[in-house]
């Protein structure tokens, strides 16, 4: 298994403070099945910009203290990207790292816009254009997606994959995120996980969100796929079949 969206590199974001989080968020995942880690840091322009290399580093470490410790994890660079203007030259400035240096770029938009940007379009597209799938994260936690959810339908159809977090089940992030979800995974329209964790507290309550998660897809295979198989193409930097929602 693969976690999609973690911030488990020490003293990089808001995630893991120091390598003993990260050690022991690592041996918290690895018990519960994962053996790949997408080291999604927060990348803010203005705010968090990691330098790539430096980036890449600290990511060299942490595969290096995870092998002394004796957990057995495999950590990918990442990057959660803020939405701005010019993603597309921030990947190839090598300011940011694609998910897993794939095809694939996880892309966070602003919480709280009741309609989403319509610039987010034209970036989207422009991404595209130069061979790069963007995936949402965490489209339940929007404002827009509880407005109106069929603006993912719309985002599903123009090409964009959508990454929902495990603990949003739960009402961590809020009663809103949690129907939002809910409405998402009954509908068809969750392409991959991630706990997005910042801390060890996600994998306390995983097993029982896992659970309910399951229980609202609904179909064996289908969640084979989104959480096994989809997240291996991104790996591979393999091209993933869409599926479109149901419509109600
Ligand atoms: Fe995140």
């Amino acid at each position: 298994m693969i976690d999609m969206h973690c911030h488990i590199v020490p003293y990089t974001d808001d995630g893991a403070k120091d390598t003993q989080t990260s050690i022991e968020m690592g041996r918290k995942a690895e018990s519960l099945g994962y053996k790949s880690i997408l080291a999604t840091s927060h990348y803010i322009v203005h705010d968090n910009e990691l330098v790539n290399r430096e980036f890449v580093s600290n990511i060299d470490k942490l595969n290096e203290l995870y092998e002394i410790e004796k957990i057995d994890l495999k950590v990918y660079p990442a990057n959660e990207v803020f939405f701005t203007n010019d993603i597309v030259e921030l990947i190839q400035n090598k300011k940011v790292c694609t998910l897993a240096n794939s095809r694939y770029v996880l892309i966070e938009l602003p919480l709280f816009n009741k309609i989403i940007p319509m610039n987010v379009y034209d970036e989207f597209n422009k991404l595209q254009d130069a061979g790069y799938i963007p995936v949402l994260a965490h489209p339940e936690r929007y404002d827009f997606v509880t407005e109106n959810i069929e603006t993912l339908v719309t985002l599903i159809e123009s090409g964009v994959l959508l990454q929902a977090n495990i603990a949003s089940i739960s009402g961590k992030y809020g009663s809103q995120a949690k129907k939002n979800l809910k409405k998402m995974l009954k509908r068809n329209m969750v392409h991959f996980l991630g706990t997005d964790s910042h801390t060890t507290s996600v994998y306390e309550i995983y097993e029982k969100c896992m659970k309910k998660i399951k229980k609202l897809v609904n179909d064996e295979e289908r969640f084979e796929k989104i959480l096994i198989e989809n997240p291996n193409h991104v790996v591979n930097d393999e091209k993933i079949d869409i599926w479109y929602p149901k419509y109600k």
